[in-house]
């Protein structure tokens, strides 16, 4: 037996296999329970799939990049509840696909931004971030007011969304191009922000 030991740890291939069979049984344990997990995690009181206009700004969310400076999680630390509101919960992000929880915060954590400041202060903000903020280096995105929101790409883009088990009613699609009618990126975002951490647990 110690000798079957000591040929293992004298030859080094030996020893890598054997070291990458503990490792993947051991990655085994924790991932294999995570999947059936993450297929029980129930949507918190109030948290619902995104409505067409907070689903339009949370595409431009994406492509404009905004995950690259901000995190959605706010870790369970003192000073981030302290600083943010209650730590994130697994339960606030079930209709987030992908989600934006990240770790990169050159700006603040955005998870719990929603009615913080006034739908006008967020439309001067991502304008032109240095009328309010004036040390700022976030990026300006004045084109946001000038693109329209596209109906159609919506409608589809719920569509997929029920289809993949987002509890989207028919009539809540259908209505979809007529609630973004006429509105811009900006509006999109704004009402997204506004969303953020809207039904997050109270406190700390
Ligand atoms: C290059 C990094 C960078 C990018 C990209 C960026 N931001 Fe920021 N953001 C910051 C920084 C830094 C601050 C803090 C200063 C300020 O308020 O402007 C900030 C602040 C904010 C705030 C205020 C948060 C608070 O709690 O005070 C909001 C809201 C926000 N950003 C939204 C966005 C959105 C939406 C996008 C994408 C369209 C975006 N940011 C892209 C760096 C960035």
């Amino acid at each position: 037996m110690a000798l079957a030991h000591e040929k293992i740890e004298k030859n080094v291939g030996l020893l890598a296999i054997f070291a990458a069979i503990a490792v993947s049984l051991g990655g085994l344990a924790e991932i294999v329970p995570m999947m059936f997990q993450a297929e029980a995690i129930q949507p918190l009181p109030g948290v619902k799939p995104y409505p067409a206009l907070e689903l339009a700004g949370r595409d431009v969310y994406v492509r404009e990049g905004c995950y690259n400076c901000h995190s959605q999680m706010v870790r369970t630390l003192r000073f981030e509840t302290e600083r943010y509101g209650h730590y994130s919960m697994a339960g606030e992000s079930v209709y987030d696909r992908p989600f934006q929880w990240g770790s990169k915060r050159t700006g603040p954590d955005l998870a719990r931004v929603g009615g913080r400041y006034s739908d006008d202060w967020h439309r001067v903000h991502l304008n032109n971030p240095r009328d309010v903020v004036p040390e700022s280096n976030m990026p300006a995105f004045p084109w946001l007011a000038k693109n329209k929101v596209d109906g159609p790409t919506i409608q589809l883009h719920m569509q997929a969304l029920q289809r993949l088990g987002d509890p989207y009613s028919d009539a809540e699609i259908k209505a979809a191009p007529a609630a973004v009618a006429g509105k811009t990126e900006l509006d999109a975002v704004v009402a997204y922000l506004q969303g953020l951490g809207k039904h997050a647990p109270r406190g700390s």
